[in-house]
């Protein structure tokens, strides 16, 4: 079994985009206050004295988008700087790249994936709501500009959306030391869509790229549940997230924060969850908060979507933007 030693903490569970497959316009969600937030001294208490004792050293920063986070520099500033961690990387839609990837870069965060579902402004403007292709491409050229390495774009496939530029996208790796990958989509944030639409599996799209140009399976795996492959030259790499038709539990190696303080061992059960946020509010003292915690983790394994060993469920009770992806 894997160690757990990656927390995603979602930084705000608001976002400026309003993507079809995670939480389209119109959706009635109901927002976090500002003040039950974790605040900047909440979150790096939680990981300082909380999550880096018991073993956590990666951290990755979420949304929503984490990036409309009032003073989201600073705040990655002072957790880069926190002793004891060794990755600090960030999920965002790249609105606001553009202009403050090299601040970014400067307060410590080295790794940063996009999501990047089109190549097409029209399409893009569909599948996010915002006619905002261009700003959203300057940010990942500015992103590349400033060093992030590697530089990953996330692509959620949807059939009869996005599915046809597969290949264009899988083309940017041809010259680019990107790393593209393709998720298979999740029946989470738009159960509707998702009921639609449907999914496509990532063998499919493997074999497409196959055909056009070859495919090497990397012998490297990442942190996390893509599988990686490289079109032979390349100068990128392909990764793939199949949740829905291979399923990475058993080598699940995360937890979850939320903005507002709720510690979630598994992205698809409820099961389990910590509100950490109540607990340093009413004081409770640090060294029980970790033995909480330390609880969870031992039991995650059983919590661990695959091993309910049940039918995937549309109805959470939280949402893809609500969790942090
Ligand atoms: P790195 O491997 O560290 O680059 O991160 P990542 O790929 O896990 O992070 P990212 O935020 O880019 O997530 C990409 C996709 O993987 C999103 O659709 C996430 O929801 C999904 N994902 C990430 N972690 C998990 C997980 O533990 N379980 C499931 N089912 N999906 C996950
Ligand atoms: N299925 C798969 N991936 C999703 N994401 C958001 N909603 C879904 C879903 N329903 C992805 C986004 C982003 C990452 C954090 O999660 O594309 O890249
Ligand atoms: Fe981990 Fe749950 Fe994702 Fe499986 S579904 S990989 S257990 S977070």
């Amino acid at each position: 079994m894997n160690p757990v030693d990656y927390l995603r903490v979602s930084l705000i569970d608001r976002c400026n985009f309003r993507c079809t497959y995670c939480m389209p316009e119109g959706q009635d969600l109901e927002f976090v206050q500002r003040q039950d937030l974790l605040t900047d001294a909440e979150l790096l208490t939680l990981l300082r004295d909380v999550f880096i004792p018991l073993g956590f050293t990666k951290f990755r920063l979420t949304g929503g988008e984490p990036l409309i986070r009032p003073g989201v520099v600073d705040l990655i500033q002072q957790i880069a700087h926190l002793p004891g961690l060794s990755d600090l990387s960030m999920t965002t839609n790249a609105y606001l790249l553009a202009d403050l990837a090299p601040g970014l870069y400067e307060a410590g965060l080295r790794r940063i994936n996009i999501s990047l579902d089109s190549l097409d402004p029209e399409v893009f403007r569909q599948i996010t709501g915002r006619n905002h292709w261009q700003r959203v491409w300057q940010g990942i050229l500015a992103a590349h500009a400033a060093g992030f390495n590697p530089l990953k774009l996330n692509v959620v496939v949807i059939p009869g959306v996005n599915d046809t530029e597969v290949l264009d996208l899988a083309a940017l790796t041809l010259e680019r030391d990107w790393h593209v990958r393709f998720i298979e989509f999740m029946p989470i944030g738009n159960a509707e869509l998702f009921e639609h639409k449907g999914w496509v599996d990532s063998e499919t799209l493997r074999q497409r790229i196959r055909e056009r140009w070859g495919l090497i399976e990397s012998a490297v795996r990442g942190n996390g549940p893509a599988d990686i492959f490289q079109i032979p030259g390349a100068q990128g790499t392909l990764g793939f997230i199949s949740q829905m038709s291979e399923c990475f539990c058993d080598r699940c190696n995360r937890m979850r924060l939320s903005a507002d303080g709720w510690l979630r061992p598994c992205l698809l059960n409820e099961t389990g969850q910590l509100d950490l946020r109540q607990a340093l509010r009413k004081e409770q003292d640090l060294t029980e908060v970790r033995s909480a915690v330390a609880e969870l983790l031992r039991l995650k394994p059983e919590i661990n979507f695959k091993a309910r060993d049940r039918g995937t469920d549309t109805n959470y009770s939280r949402t893809m933007v609500q969790i942090g992806g």
